[in-house]
């Protein structure tokens, strides 16, 4: 038994009876081509069946998507993964340590991978979600489960099953409920095709953590040539219904410029917001930050200040969701 196989024998222990039956009628519908919204340890996913270019179109269509977005090919063992993807030494190591959990990892496609789930790329991401529910509907259903965050194109990202019945809620055959999700921003990708990793969106698992274990600098997306590659990151993402200002505390009063604001962020200010969301650590951050968008969005304010966090840890992750949000 290999250490990934260990960690999945221990998660899937825990599954109930109740929960195996409802998993099992999700997993139904994921083969007979329908759309089934489920909790990973990031965010919601919008989940179908990878390899069925109807059932991969109908995302797009469900969250008001670009179709040259490519989609996440959710797996729950390796096995599954070298069915859509050809792994290669770096991407072995990565697995290794960590999955499953908030890394999705960019190779190159196999033929199998409909284009459509692709975005047209030559290029499927693929990654093996740490959440007990997720894990038994992609086991269950016997196939690769495509996942964009189920939220409508251009919204902050659903942390609760709740959040995704109010976005598409008409378009699922099924919501499984797992409550919050664990972090509250999505998976780190890292596209390792090449000799370098590099980073194409910052997120779970921190940056850092992938360079120890690879004794490796990844690399930053700063060409055009890998931005292309990376298409999720040319649209405008998180859009709450206010404007969004990413400043430091000590800014956050000359920011708002005498109009009513909330301020979120891990530091206290001495100005008067008419909200103020005081996290008590960057993990807590990441863990509320969509849903703090969401419901700010209703408060009365006319402006969202957001603290500018680190860039180390989690940090980047969300620093990279707000500078979106602020359509930056
Ligand atoms: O945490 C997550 O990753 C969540 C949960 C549901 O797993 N999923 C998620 O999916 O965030 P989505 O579709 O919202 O974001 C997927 C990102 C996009 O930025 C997309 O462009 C990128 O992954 N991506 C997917 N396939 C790619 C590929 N072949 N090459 C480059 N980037 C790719
Ligand atoms: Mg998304």
């Amino acid at each position: 038994m290999t250490e990934i196989e260990r960690r999945l024998e221990k998660i899937y222990s825990q599954t109930t009876e109740t929960e195996r039956l409802e998993i099992e009628r999700a997993a139904e519908f994921i083969r007979d081509g329908k759309l089934v919204a489920f909790p990973t340890e990031t965010v919601y996913g919008l989940g179908a069946n990878a390899l069925d270019a109807d059932a991969v179109r109908k995302t797009y269509e469900a969250k008001g998507r670009p179709s040259d977005n490519p989609l996440i090919l959710h797996v729950a063992s390796v096995k599954m993964a070298e069915k859509v993807v050809e792994l290669n030494g770096m991407a072995r190591t990565l697995m290794e340590k960590f999955w499953p959990g908030p890394l999705t990892l960019v190779l190159p496609a196999k033929e199998i991978v409909p284009s459509a789930t692709r975005g047209g790329l030559e290029t499927a991401a693929v990654r093996m979600p740490d959440n007990r529910i997720a894990l038994e509907l992609i086991r269950a259903a016997d196939l690769p489960v495509s996942a964009p965050s189920a939220n409508k194109s251009g919204r902050p990202s659903p942390t609760d099953a709740q959040t995704v019945r109010g976005d598409l809620g008409s378009a699922v055959a099924q919501v499984l409920d797992g409550g919050e999700t664990k972090i509250g921003v999505e998976s780190t990708v890292i596209d390792v095709t090449g000799s370098s990793p590099v980073l194409l969106r910052a997120g779970g698992l921190p940056k850092e953590k992938i360079e120890e274990a690879l004794g490796l600098e990844v690399l930053l997306p700063q060409d055009k040539n890998i931005i292309k590659r990376s298409p999720g990151t040319r649209y405008r993402h998180y859009a709450p219904k206010l404007p969004l200002l990413p400043a430091k505390a000590e800014n956050a009063e000359k920011t708002a410029q005498g109009r009513k604001y909330a301020w979120m962020g891990t530091s206290e200010i001495s100005g008067s917001p008419v909200k103020k969301l005081i996290f008590k650590s960057e993990e807590e951050y990441a863990h509320e930050v969509f849903r703090a968008l969401r419901k700010l969005e209703k408060s009365g304010v006319e402006i969202i200040i957001a603290e500018i966090p680190s860039e180390k840890g989690i940090g980047l992750a969300i620093k990279d969701r707000l500078n979106r949000a602020a359509g930056n």
